[in-house]
């Protein structure tokens, strides 16, 4: 096993390609399945700090994006409630790989960045470089050409988007606590480095990130 985890490092180390990060992630069909209740994670949901750098799962992964912003139902519509339907927050994972964009619609993870960015994910809050995953909820306004009515004012829009995002890391933690994971919301981020190592255009707006992760 040590033979074979060297000869890796080895290759990796000559071959740039050989360890890239996969450009997409098809995350694996979601378990609904928990020993956990409902009231149960709202009896245990706190913030968690003390993240130690270990991967999550495909199934823990999955699990995550999808209470974040995942579809639960045949017509599209989502496990978080969104005004109008109008669903304005995008979720990028940051994990050691690279800097992916959800796609709730393919439950599918995009990757937009190699490397690893969490360290940009934070104004200097340690824990978050070693969190499995730090996801980073992004305002997209365009999403409000899909309405089917007239949308609100600018103002309304941003509302609804600071809405819809506290029910998104609610539903993570709740997810993060069914299996045993940590997690912290977390208004402290380096906006402006993210923007750029993430391209977002400048009408994107980042709102809120969440480490979540193994802990000690
Ligand atoms: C909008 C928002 C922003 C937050 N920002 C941070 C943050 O930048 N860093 C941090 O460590 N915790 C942050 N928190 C977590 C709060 O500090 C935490 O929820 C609060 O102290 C209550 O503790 P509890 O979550 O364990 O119940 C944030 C929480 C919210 C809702």
């Amino acid at each position: 096993m040590k033979k074979f985890l060297l000869a890796l490092a080895a290759a990796c180390f000559m071959s740039a390609t050989a360890c890239a990060a996969p450009t997409e992630i098809t995350l694996p069909t979601v378990s609904t399945e928990s020993n956990l209740s409902v009231m149960q994670a709202l009896s245990q949901r706190q913030s968690s700090r003390n993240f130690v750098d270990k991967a999550l799962t495909p199934e823990q992964l999955s699990k995550i994006l999808w209470a974040a912003n995942g579809t639960n139902r045949d017509n599209g519509k989502r496990v978080n409630p969104a005004a109008m339907g109008v669903y304005s927050v995008e979720v990028y994972a940051v994990t050691k790989e690279g800097i992916y964009l959800y796609d709730a619609g393919k439950h599918k993870l995009n990757l937009i960045a190699e490397g690893d960015f969490r360290a940009v994910t934070t104004t200097g809050q340690d824990f978050a470089k070693r969190a499995a995953v730090n996801l980073v909820y992004v305002e997209t306004p365009d999403a409000w050409q899909s309405a089917r009515h007239t949308p609100p004012p600018r103002e309304g829009q941003i509302s609804s988007a600071n809405i819809l995002v506290g029910a998104m890391v609610q539903s993570v933690a709740l997810a993060a606590e069914t299996e045993g994971l940590g997690n912290c919301v977390r208004g402290s981020i380096n906006r402006d480095e993210f923007k750029k190592v993430a391209k977002l255009p400048d009408a994107k707006n980042i709102l809120l990130a969440q480490s979540v992760g193994f802990t000690k």
